[in-house]
Formats: C-alpha cells, sequence, structure tokens
C-alpha cells in the first residue's frame, strides 16, 4: 500500500462521496424527464433492472481496478495491461469526464444564480408565465451573465478539490450530503401533498408499457450509466484512495441504492408538478426546472422557502458531482506527471472552464452555436451535443470497454481476488464475475449496436 497516497478517513467516507459524485443533476432533472418520456412507472422498472444488473457489476468492476493498482484510469491500465492500447481506454475516460465537467458546470451555474434568484422573493410577486420565462431567458442569452456562474460554480469546485482526498473532498461530501438527503425529503412532502399531486402520482407510478420500445432500454442504460458516474474512470479513481479492509461489494450496493432512491424521489417531487400547473402544456427537461417550477413557487404558500431549497438541494447535488468529475484529470497529473495537487487542479479547473465557455455561449446566446442541427424534432445546440457525445456515447463506451477488460483482459479470478480483500469468500463474487464477464458486455455490445442501426428509436 502506498502509504504517500491520500485516502478515505473512514468506510462511510467512500459511500458518501462516491454517493456524492453519482448523485447530481442527472438524478434531479434526467431522470424525471426521461421518466416522463418513456411510460412512468415503466421506466422505472426497466431502470431498476439496469441498474442492478449492469450498474452495479460495472461499477464493481471499476471500483476494484482503482483499488487494487491505487493509481488514476491511465495509472491502472498501465499497471495491468502494460504497453497495451488498453491506456488509451484511460486517457479517453480522463477526457470525458473533464468533457462532462465543462458543460456539467454551465448548468450547475445556472442553480448558483436561481438559488439568489427564489430567496430574494423574485417567485413571490406572482409574476406571468412570460415574466419567468424572461427571467431564464435573459440570463442565458447574456454572454457574461452565464459565463458568470459557469465561473463561479467551476470556482467552487475547484476549491474544494484543492484541499485533497480527506480535507477536501471527502470533508464536504460529509457536510453537503446530509443536507441534499434532508432537503430531498421536505421536497418529496411538500410535493405530494399539494392539491392535485393524484394526477401526476399516478402517471408517475402506474406503468405505461404502450410506450416501451428498444428505445426505452437505451435511454435507461443511458441514464443509468451518466447517473452512476461510470466509465469515465470517476469510480476507479474514487476506488484507488479506499483501504484493502472496506468490502467493495456492500459499498457499491449503498451508492445504486442511494442513487436510484434520490431519482425516484426526484421523480416523485417533480411529477405532481408537471400535471399541477394549470393549462401548461407538460414541459420537461430545462424549461421544467427553471420555468415551470419556479412557476409553482410563485403560487403556493412559502414559495420563496421551497424555491431557495430546491435550487440549493440541485446546487449541492451538482457540486458533489463535478469535483469527482475534476479529480480524474487531477489525479492523474499528480500520479503520472508528479505535479503538486495545487497546481494540477488550478490547471485542470481553468481548461474545464474555457471549454465550457462554448457550452455556456450555446443557450441562446450566441445563434449558431444555439442550433448546431436538428435531430429528430429537437434543435441541438453545443451544449445539447457535448451531452449525447459525452455524456451519452462516450460514457457507455467506457462502461463498455470496463466490463470487457475486467472480464476477458485482467480477469475474473483477480476481480474476485481484490473482491476478497475486506470481505469473505462467497456466491456473489461467482455471480458478479460471471455477470461482468458474459452477460453485461453482451447487453451492453446489444444495445450500442441497436442503437447504431436504429439511431432514432432513441431522441
Ligand atoms: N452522476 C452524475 C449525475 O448524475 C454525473 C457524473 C457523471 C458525475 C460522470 C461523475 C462522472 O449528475
Amino acid at each position: 500500500m502506498d502509504k504517500t497516497r491520500d485516502n478515505w478517513g473512514s468506510k462511510i467516507a467512500f459511500i458518501l462521496a462516491a454517493s456524492g459524485s453519482a448523485i447530481g443533476l442527472g438524478n434531479i432533472w434526467r431522470f424525471p424527464t426521461a421518466a416522463y418520456r418513456n411510460g412512468g412507472a415503466a421506466f422505472v422498472w426497466i431502470y431498476i433492472l439496469i441498474v442492478i444488473f449492469i450498474g452495479f457489476i460495472v461499477m464493481v468492476g471499476e471500483i476494484s481496478m482503482g483499488r487494487n493498482v491505487q493509481r488514476n484510469p491511465v495509472g491502472v491500465y498501465k499497471k495491468l495491461a502494460p504497453r497495451s492500447l488498453w491506456t488509451l481506454v484511460g486517457y479517453f475516460g480522463i477526457l470525458t469526464a473533464w468533457g462532462v465537467l465543462s458543460y456539467y458546470s454551465v448548468v450547475a451555474g445556472w442553480t448558483i444564480r436561481y438559488i439568489f434568484t427564489s430567496a430574494s422573493g423574485t417567485f413571490m410577486k406572482h409574476l406571468s408565465e412570460a415574466e419567468i420565462t424572461n427571467i431564464f431567458v435573459s440570463m442565458v442569452a447574456s454572454p457574461s451573465q452565464s459565463i458568470f456562474w459557469h465561473f463561479i460554480f467551476m470556482l467552487t469546485t475547484v476549491g474544494m478539490v484543492i484541499g485533497g482526498v480527506k480535507k477536501g473532498i471527502e470533508r464536504w461530501s460529509k457536510i453537503l450530503m446530509p443536507m441534499l438527503f434532508l432537503i430531498m425529503f421536505l421536497l418529496v412532502l411538500r410535493a405530494v401533498t399539494l392539491e392535485g399531486a393524484g394526477a401526476g402520482l399516478m402517471k408517475y407510478l402506474k406503468a405505461d408499457w404502450s410506450k416501451v420500445t428498444g428505445g426505452t432500454f437505451i435511454a435507461a442504460l443511458g441514464q443509468a450509466i451518466f447517473s452512476l458516474s461510470l466509465g469515465v474512470g470517476t469510480m476507479m479513481t474514487y476506488g484507488s484512495y479506499m483501504r484493502r479492509e472496506e468490502n467493495i461489494v456492500r459499498s457499491a450496493g449503498f451508492v445504486c441504492f442511494f442513487d436510484t432512491m434520490v431519482a425516484f424521489m426526484a421523480g416523485l417531487a417533480i411529477f405532481p408538478v408537471i400535471f399541477i400547473m394549470p393549462g401548461i402544456e407538460p414541459e420537461v427537461g430545462a424549461k421544467l426546472i427553471f420555468i415551470v417550477l419556479p412557476r409553482l413557487f410563485s403560487e403556493i404558500p412559502m414559495g420563496t422557502i421551497f424555491g431557495a431549497a430546491f435550487f440549493v438541494l440541485l446546487f449541492l447535488a451538482a457540486v458533489t458531482s463535478s469535483i469527482s468529475l475534476l479529480e480524474v484529470p487531477v489525479a492523474y497529473f499528480v500520479d503520472e506527471r508528479g505535479w503538486s495537487r495545487k497546481k494540477a487542479t488550478l490547471i485542470c479547473g481553468t481548461i474545464a472552464f474555457f471549454a465550457g465557455i462554448l457550452s455556456a455561449l450555446s443557450v441562446g446566446a450566441v445563434g449558431w452555436l444555439s442550433h448546431i442541427t436538428d435531430i429528430g424534432t429537437r434543435a441541438m445546440g453545443f451544449l445539447d451535443l457535448a451531452d449525447l457525445f459525452i455524456g451519452q456515447y462516450s460514457m457507455t463506451f467506457g462502461a463498455m470497454m470496463i466490463a470487457l477488460f475486467v472480464g476477458w483482459r485482467w480477469g475474473t479470478a483477480a476481480l474476485v481476488q481484490e473482491l476478497s480483500h475486506g470481505s469473505n469468500p462467497g456466491m456473489a463474487k461467482k455471480l458478479i464475475a460471471f455477470l461482468i464477464k458474459y452477460f453485461c458486455p453482451l447487453i451492453l455490445i446489444g444495445l450500442i449496436l441497436y442503437f447504431i442501426l436504429n439511431p432514432n428509436a432513441f431522441a
């Protein structure tokens, strides 16, 4: 064991930090959107199965690789498959994490601005729909505003990562995650007791299997991989700070459980709202979060408090994810290039900030960046395309490569050996080994092929 390398201070530290990584904008924003488009509970069931049989398994594999080598993704592949092309997969993961960070920070920046907007009582003034829409549109259409909030968010992320694993990431996760759970709980209570909540809840909790197609499975898979932070080396890097005595299977189980719970709760909080607002076409995506919800806050008692709490929740979820994204390139430069953590964090954060400017300008501020192409009926700007290519395709590819690597190159015997540190021998490990070698690659490759052959099934 490398004594000079930073480690998590306790068992719970890994679980909280990794849950913090997993629980993010993906749970609160993307999950309800995907469930809404894909038949409510039908999607939720398919999603849960994918989390158990693919997400959880790949996560166990990814954490095990990291803990075995105690290095960043490039270092891991270099050690486990010396002088092979696998190292490229490590580099690819690092670039993907960096890329996700660049646009993630833009959306997360909006949530900071909205904490202030709601806390100052703006939404209590019974604004009209047009006025509320205008608050959002004028923010994203203004280059200085969108870049400013993106900058503030990136600065916050850098500030937390610079402290290191124990004094930065762990400390912040321990403070922020319990806050997040509490706020989520309060918001769900508020949403399900709203007058007329029943209609939305029915839509959410009743499965509409007629909406399920091959595309539903792809959407659920992409969502699970994004939400569980797989395929980019985040879990590998966090696993590399884990001690040998800890039980990987159990820890990964907790992370998957918490992540899925929070996504499910976000649906409980958001579905009622989609159907309550009178006369509005149910809207999902950015409009839902930044326009429909504020309208609701402007109408309910104590809307200022609930509104501010909601955006604080989004911010907390986002920042504990963005620190895990930044940690991936930082760990690479610290481990492989011998940079100090401070230098690595500052430089990696600055580069992600500049790369993110393109996304920041692509939601209305700069015309051609805002509408680069159309996919189906959806106009895609730079940020949408970055999310699709980096957040979906690259991450799914990365997850597939991890399953293939663990199953066929590193080997399931080595995996089982690593898992047996910190836990007793058992059937579960054999089952995991079987699933990662045969089942996960088969399903991942199958769904990716299906997608390539039917690109319109998922839009
Ligand atoms: N899982 C995070 C979310 O759901 C996003 C993320 C992806 C974080 C990849 C780290 C790595 O928002």
